[in-house]
């Protein structure tokens, strides 16, 4: 079974068998149907380079639905199914006038993916309005709730890259949202330079929308039409010690404090630094608007674009002393 359409980064490798489950009672029985077989957990497959067929059992979470569980005169709190694609659960809430993941639009994926490496961009990341989790225990079957602080996140980190990793298949997840009185975001990046544009003064949450949709439209690829998983590394976190030493040969480099004694480093900027920006070797090449993204121009296979991946982390630590990390999956 070919996972090319299943995977955002349009790598050709096979599943030695593939079933795709509608229900959580579907998704039990063929968890007690298949308990002796070795089995592989696939969403959005956007987070993931396939670097061989997956010999085992590929279960596709495509459970879908959208409920309201709870509301209250300023907010509600909404259970969105595994399966449900994240950017139109996003914009199914902007239509509802439901505010809080507007900064998060057009993340490719699903919604039963984003606990996992707890997504984020300008500014906001899941955890700031998840309330909890439902979770199929692949063993036992039995469905277990995790809530926020269980999850453990962190920065594109969470209990389920650690402690729960291959032990439970999320199923929903509730979200707390604002109906009114919305906290609008606009503080990072390019997102008051694009409302300025079009001269919004006092943005809504569409309008932050839109704004995160015309930017990452601008840098990042659509994997509809160049295969990718969105940023490929991590930004490196380092000690503000580390930082100086860096800061003395390149003083132009660019940075985030993280806490007194951290410092976040663009990982896309060391890359552009290193010259990789846009290069290709093969089909697998580095983005030409954002570094941090690897692509597939179509017929790279994984092996490809592991290799270039540790020949940036390599040129990086030797250049300027940083390690940098993958943030997608490498299988
Ligand atoms: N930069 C460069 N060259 C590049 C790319 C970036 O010099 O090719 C510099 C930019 O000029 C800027 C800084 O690096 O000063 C940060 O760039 P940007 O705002 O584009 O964000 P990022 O740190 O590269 C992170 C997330 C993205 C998220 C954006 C916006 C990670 C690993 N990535 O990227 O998330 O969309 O911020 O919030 O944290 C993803 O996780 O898949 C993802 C796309």
């Amino acid at each position: 079974f070919s996972l090319k359409k299943y995977n955002t980064f349009g790598i050709e490798a096979k599943a030695r068998e593939f079933v795709a489950v509608h229900s959580v009672d579907e998704l039990k029985e063929v968890l007690v149907e298949n308990s002796s077989k070795k089995k592989f957990i696939l969403g959005g497959g956007s987070n993931m380079l396939l670097t061989q067929d997956i010999d085992a059992l590929v279960i596709h979470v495509d459970i879908k639905g959208i409920r309201i569980a709870k509301e209250t005169e300023d907010f509600v709190w909404i259970e969105a199914n595994a399966g449900e694609n994240w950017h139109e659960f996003v914009l199914w809430n902007i239509d509802h006038n439901f505010g809080g993941l507007e900064n998060m639009s057009l993340i490719p994926g699903n919604v039963g993916t984003t606990p996992v490496q707890n997504i984020g961009a300008y500014g906001v990341e899941i955890k700031d309005s998840f309330v909890s989790c439902e979770a199929v225990n692949i063993e036992t079957q039995e469905c277990k709730t995790f809530d926020k602080e269980e999850c453990n996140f962190g920065y594109r980190e969470s209990i389920f890259k650690h402690e729960a990793k291959d032990k439970y298949i999320i199923t929903s997840v509730t979200f707390k949202l604002t109906k009114q009185n919305h906290k609008i975001n606009t503080s990072y990046g390019d997102i008051l330079k694009e409302l300025e544009k079009n001269n919004i003064s006092t943005p809504t949450i569409k309008d932050v929308s839109n704004a995160v949709i015309a930017i990452r439209q601008s840098k990042l690829p659509d994997p509809k039409e160049l295969g990718n998983s969105g940023s490929f590394f991590k930004n490196p976190i380092i000690s503000r010690d580390h930082f100086e030493k860096v800061k003395a040969l390149f003083p132009d480099v660019k940075h985030y404090d993280v806490s007194s004694e951290q410092v976040k480093v663009p990982a896309g900027w060391l890359i552009e630094q290193a010259g990789f920006k846009g290069i290709r070797v093969g089909d697998a090449g580095v983005h030409k608007n954002q570094a941090l993204v690897l692509v597939n121009y179509g017929n790279a296979t994984g092996q490809e674009i592991l290799s270039l991946s540790k020949e940036i982390q390599k040129t990086i630590l030797d250049k300027y002393t940083i390690a940098i990390e993958a943030e997608v999956n490498v299988i």
